[in-house]
């Protein structure tokens, strides 16, 4: 069987699992979701609306995409995107920022324009970010919602940077980052003392909001925390499994990833 095009299909409780031979594989398949969807809302005459993803899990979609573009095969033209998250306090300017990650790895390849791209900001003063945060999510609404939106899972089972304990009405805020996080970025910012303790991150009920969600993982070092996504009953306790409650949710794995599912 041809793996890179044909993945194993399991089913846990309700979220469908797809698990690829390796990351690249599962990728090429989630980028080519990503373009069917452009497609099919620029051939209606209507502007795609994506939730992206920041970290080391969504960068070879990107790479996949921004070969496509190059190849003439898809245009950004029309693409809204809002991104899920981003440090607290940072400087869009600061190379560990979400902001700084999106251009170097996405929007400076492609042909997406300046005012369609959304991502919070991280350098607010206190006082305005729950307003910034409330009007974040209204500009989601005014654009018809998220059509797509790209999830990677920390190991603390955070979507975006909710955190365990977050609840699943949660909106748009400032939030806390978990030590587990903060020692997982600590390369990243070049030691755990410089990573910020607090990031803004779309609220759970925000990502549930989207139309179609897709998390990926790659890597043994998310087996655990996959098997607890899929495996284990809703709770805050591992903000991931909130997922189980979309009705048009997927999670896409390489072998590593799905090696503890039983
Ligand atoms: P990673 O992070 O893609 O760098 O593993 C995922 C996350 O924390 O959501």
């Amino acid at each position: 069987m041809d793996t890179t095009t044909k993945a194993n299909r399991k089913y846990s409780k309700q979220i469908p699992v797809y698990i690829y031979d390796n990351a690249d594989a599962a990728s090429t398949h989630v980028a080519k979701q990503i373009v069917d969807l452009i497609r099919k809302k620029s051939e209606r005459g209507e502007c795609p609306v994506l939730g992206l993803a920041t970290g080391s899990t969504p960068l070879p979609v990107y790479r996949e995409l921004i070969k496509l573009y190059r190849n003439n095969k898809i245009s950004f033209q029309n693409v809204i995107t809002f991104n899920l998250d981003e440090y607290y306090p940072i400087e869009p300017s600061t190379r560990q920022s979400c902001a700084a990650y999106m251009y170097d790895n996405l929007f400076n390849h492609i042909d997406i324009k300046e005012k369609n791209i959304h991502i919070p900001s991280g350098n607010l003063n206190r006082d305005e970010i729950a307003e910034y945060c409330r009007n974040y999510e209204n500009k989601i609404v005014d654009h018809g919602g998220i059509d797509l939106q790209l999830l990677g899972i920390g190991r603390t089972g955070h979507i975006g940077f909710n955190e365990p304990g977050s609840v699943m009405n949660s909106n748009m805020r400032a939030v806390k980052l978990d030590k587990l996080t903060r020692e997982d970025a600590a390369d990243d910012f070049m030691g755990e003392e410089n990573v910020p303790r607090q990031g803004i991150t779309m609220g759970v009920s925000t990502i549930l909001g989207a139309d179609k969600i897709i998390l990926m993982a790659w890597g043994k070092h998310k087996a655990n925390i996959v098997a607890q996504l899929v495996e284990d009953n809703i709770s805050k306790h591992v903000p991931a499994t909130f997922l189980q409650e979309h009705s048009n949710a997927e999670v896409i794995l390489d072998k590593s990833a799905a090696c503890k599912l039983t």
